[in-house]
């Protein structure tokens, strides 16, 4: 059998295989958070195409991080306690399942959440947007990581198998760890120990909350690929510590959600997507920031895998661009990572992990277009591979 198809531990939960998938932004729930039923059908799909664990899109912790109307909450025992139907379906499959909390700081979209003022960690910072940001008191930051413990708390207690930290792509807790947007003087910020500490203290309560046998996950920008922001090497340290202090494992990621107009295959840009283009190189230019160059490309993230496992000996989960079975196969067997994560050839073809398990092993039919992504971001729809 092949090794992507075996099962393996992450901390004390088993997962049948090694394919995940990967947090993806349903906007299929309703206005008060809890999951239509469009979401239980959408995971019945993706359980039935043999995937070892699903990770929800990104829940938030309180209604202040909310990134658009139709977003699941994990704020709430009431909403919560909507999702046993699905866990329990998710079991009968053999499936784990698992959710991701989040706060979306300046990300959330004001075209559809009305917010006068968007929580960032400090002002005067660079960043991506005009939107206008609020610097976070103290008081904000404590009850923001008490929001993330008592999410996480609540997540155990219906019966999830694991929670995942969103610490990528410019979301709040990110948006701490980088240079350029954490300009804080206080110990929220500073040096890296300051512009770490969001994250281990969210980190250490959600622990505390959930126990040490309770599976924690972290996805992690690794890169924000722009000059001044985060590094790999700078970040390591910081991994060093979430693996000393028990975290289960880690997902490699990166960017600002901006960024993924770029990590995107070779499709025509339709005229909206180039005017999108446009405008945030546009901002980029007049806030002074200089993006790296970044390009698609299969398992996009696989050598920062490789440097984060020369030095950390801790599960770690690849995400990014895997598109090739024999790539991901390849991946597993060279222990660079010991799971993948698929996000956008799930959105496409849910049953992918089955087709590849039953020998039909051409790649993932996923172009990468990203029109799946910008329908949500853009306009307020639901998932859906609108290639
Ligand atoms: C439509 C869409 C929604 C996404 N939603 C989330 C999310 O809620 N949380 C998250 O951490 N990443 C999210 N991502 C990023 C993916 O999880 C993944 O990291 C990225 O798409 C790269 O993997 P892929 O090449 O397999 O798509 C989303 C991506 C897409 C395309």
């Amino acid at each position: 059998m092949a090794l992507l198809f075996q099962p393996a531990c992450l901390g004390k939960m088993k997962l049948k295989n090694r394919v995940i998938r990967s947090a993806t932004f349903e906007n299929m729930a309703d206005a008060d958070g809890s999951p239509d039923l469009e979401i239980l059908n959408l995971y019945k799909e993706l359980a039935e195409g043999e995937l070892g664990l699903i990770i929800t899109g990104a829940a938030y912790v309180n209604k202040e991080g909310q990134i658009l109307p139709l977003q699941i909450g994990a704020h709430d025992d009431y909403v919560m306690a909507k999702w046993e139907a699905t866990i329990k379906l998710m079991h009968s499959y053999g499936t784990k399942i698992a959710v991701q909390v989040a706060h979306a700081g300046r990300l959330i979209n004001t075209r559809f959440m009305d917010r006068r003022h968007l929580l960032f960690p400090s002002k005067g910072a660079k960043y991506l947007r005009f939107s206008p940001v609020r610097e976070m008191t103290k008081d904000q930051i404590y009850k923001t990581i008490s929001d993330f413990a008592n999410a996480a708390k609540r997540i155990k207690k219906t019966g999830f198998d694991a929670v995942q930290i969103h610490a990528a792509h410019g979301y709040l807790i990110s948006s701490f760890l980088s240079p350029i947007t954490n300009r804080r003087l206080d110990e929220w910020g500073g040096d890296r120990d300051g512009r770490s500490r969001f994250l281990l203290e969210i980190y250490k309560a959600m622990r505390e909350a959930a126990g040490a046998d309770f599976p924690i996950l972290c996805k992690l920008s690794v890169d924000d690929f722009v000059e001044g922001g985060i590094v790999l090497e700078e970040i390591i340290p910081v991994i060093q510590k979430l693996f000393e202090n028990g975290l289960n494992a880690l997902e490699i990621s990166g960017g600002e959600m901006f960024q993924m107009f770029f990590l995107r295959g070779k499709e025509k840009l339709n005229f909206d997507y180039f005017l999108d283009y446009v405008k945030y190189t546009f901002i980029s230019k007049i806030s002074g920031l200089k993006r790296k160059p970044i390009f698609f490309q299969e398992a996009y993230f696989l050598t920062y895998a490789k440097r984060i496992k020369q030095i950390v000996n801790m599960p770690l989960i690849l995400s990014g661009g895997i598109r090739d079975f024999y790539v991901a196969e390849k991946i597993i067997a060279s222990g660079l990572a010991d799971f993948i994560s698929l996000s956008r050839p799930l959105i496409c073809e849910p049953g992918l992990p089955n087709r590849w398990q039953a020998g039909e092993r051409h790649p993932s039919v996923c172009r990468s277009c990203n029109r799946c992504l910008y329908g949500l971001i853009k306009d307020n729809k639901k998932l859906k591979c609108y290639y």
